[in-house]
């Protein structure tokens, strides 16, 4: 949301002020100051014009109560955008480029827009009428919001399921690609589940579709991430046993074991795998 990246952009400026300052000191001495009175000059500037090009009636409410405060209205749609990662413009018919002042917010025209209010009465639903019910047992609810599901995207998709339909649609080197692709763009944020398991899960799945080349490169990348692992290490010891290749089994073992030289477990594996190779 075009707000909402302002400020972005005027915290990421203040967090690297020292660098700044110690880097470009001699060409911005000047600049840096002026560049927060502008950007801040520009945010009071913008804030209300934007505000009072949104209507204050609203002609089109199907599920929202009709008589919701402007105010109410707006940080309502500010939260759709946040928890799904998308514009305003993205739901409502108009010209982004031209601010708010060419924008029909009544239309429906827009698939987003009817799909949201879609939504919008199944959470009503889902908190008043299904969870409501839960009240027999005499705790205060926790509500479902849009962001409870969307996580600021908005199919709100699973990185499991992201990456086996990238496997269905290209084999492993579209999932590895697709793998990459989302933790460039969305590390840090709470979109996908970046952690240990997720490829190691990702690993099992396609260890029940029997293509072990493909759970070795899912782990391998696994390890590219989680260096520290005895258990990815222990997990691609055991792929390459699948695929017949003990050397490399052994050595990843070992591996393995120098990370965790407590876990008596592997050292048993060890002595198996090499009491069968001799
Ligand atoms: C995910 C889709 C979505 C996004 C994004 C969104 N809106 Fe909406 N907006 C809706 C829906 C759905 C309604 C109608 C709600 C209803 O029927 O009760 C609505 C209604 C409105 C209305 C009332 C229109 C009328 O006259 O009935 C205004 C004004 C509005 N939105 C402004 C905004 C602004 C400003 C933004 C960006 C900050 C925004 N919306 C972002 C879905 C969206
Ligand atoms: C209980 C989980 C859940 C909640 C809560 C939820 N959604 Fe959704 N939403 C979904 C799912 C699942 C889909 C994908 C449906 C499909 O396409 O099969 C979806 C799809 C959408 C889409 C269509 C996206 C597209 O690209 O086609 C919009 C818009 C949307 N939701 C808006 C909202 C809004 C606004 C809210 C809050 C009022 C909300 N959702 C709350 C689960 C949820």
């Amino acid at each position: 949301m075009r707000l909402y990246s302002q400020f972005d952009g005027l915290n990421k400026l203040k967090q690297s002020a020292p660098y700044f300052v110690s880097k470009y000191m001699k060409k911005l001495h000047i600049l840096y100051p002026l560049t927060i009175v502008t950007i801040a000059i520009f945010l009071t500037a913008s804030f209300s014009p934007v505000q009072s090009q949104i209507p204050d009636k609203f002609e089109n409410l199907k599920v929202l109560p009709k008589d919701i405060t402007k105010p109410e209205l707006v940080g309502r749609m500010k939260k759709f955008t946040a928890a799904l990662g998308l514009r305003c413009v993205n739901c409502h018919v108009g010209d982004a480029k031209i601010g708010f002042s060419s924008f029909d917010f009544k239309s429906d025209d827009k698939e987003l827009k009817v799909k949201a209010r879609f939504m919008l009465g199944m959470v009503e639903a889902i908190n008043s009428d299904l969870l409501a019910k839960l009240d027999m047992f005499g705790k205060e609810r926790v509500k479902v919001e849009c962001m409870t599901c969307h996580r600021g995207q908005s199919k709100p998709i699973l990185i499991g399921d992201a990456l086996m339909t990238a496997y269905d649609n290209g084999g492993i080197d579209t999932l590895t690609a697709k793998f990459r692709g989302l933790r460039d763009r969305y590390y840090g944020t709470h979109t996908y589940d970046f952690g240990e398991r997720v490829l190691s899960r990702i690993g099992a799945t396609l260890e029940g579709l029997g293509d072990m080349p493909a759970v070795l490169r899912v782990l391998k990348m696994n390890a590219e991430y989680f260096l520290e692992s005895s258990t990815n290490f222990a997990q691609i010891a055991f792929a390459y046993l699948e695929l017949a290749d003990t050397t490399s089994a052994i050595e990843n073992l070992e591996t393995a074991i120098k990370l965790s030289p407590n876990v008596s477990w592997l050292k048993m594996q060890l002595e198996k795998i090499k009491g069968e190779a001799e």
